[in-house]
């Protein structure tokens, strides 16, 4: 997460893009649907993250929403000089435009086509060439239409599974990340 941008959908309480805050990212965007925000702000203030981490909102299928979080990106990408000598003017007049290097998605899909058709779409808006869809996911009753996702998500990029199992000690019950799963996903990223 080192130094990357980073767009987390469907925050909840933020945990997921905290913690890439706290692990180095240079800017994050928590995002969820507008009754979401004033909880993400209050948890990125109590986690002291503030600098680095910005809550939106960000409603799953809207233009503006999108538009409206990739300018804060790209007003966070410009240099105090840029910014001066924008005035006035809109981030679009400067021809600025940042896409994230990073887009969260923890626990996004459940059975819902409607949402998932609209999760599919702004996933589908934030990739740029080397954009990085991390996609947390727990197999439930329906899962037929969640995959919905992956197969769509397979004609526009690459898709890799990460089995969390295969990280799992049950002696500790807990997951390694140092030798494990998070090296893996860093080679993705
Ligand atoms: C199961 S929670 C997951 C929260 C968090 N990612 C986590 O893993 O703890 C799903 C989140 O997606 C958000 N969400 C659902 N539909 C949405 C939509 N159409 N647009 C934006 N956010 C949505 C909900 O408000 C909720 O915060």
């Amino acid at each position: 997460m080192k130094n990357k941008t980073v767009i987390e959908l469907g925050s909840g309480v933020g945990l997921c893009g905290l913690v890439a805050g706290a692990l180095g990212a240079k800017e994050v965007f928590l995002t969820d649907l507008p009754r979401g925000v004033p909880l993400l702000h209050y948890n990125l203030h109590m986690n002291g993250l503030s600098d680095a981490v910005h809550a939106q909102q960000l409603c799953w299928g809207s233009e503006s929403d999108v538009q409206s979080v990739l300018a804060s990106l790209s007003e966070k990408q410009l240099s105090e000089l840029e910014l001066a000598a924008l005035g006035n003017g809109t981030i679009s007049e400067v021809g600025a435009s940042s896409f994230p290097d990073v887009v969260l998605c923890c626990d996004l899909l459940f059975n819902d086509e409607a949402n998932i058709d609209r999760l599919l779409w702004t996933c589908k808006r934030l990739l740029a060439q080397n954009t990085t869809v991390l996609v947390a996911y727990e197999i439930r009753d329906n899962a037929l239409n969640d995959l919905h996702f992956f197969d769509e998500m397979q004609d526009i990029c690459d898709v890799f599974a990460v089995d969390a199992a295969d990280y799992f000690d049950a002696e500790t019950m807990a997951y390694y990340t140092r030798e494990g799963m998070v090296d893996k996903l860093e080679k993705l990223i």
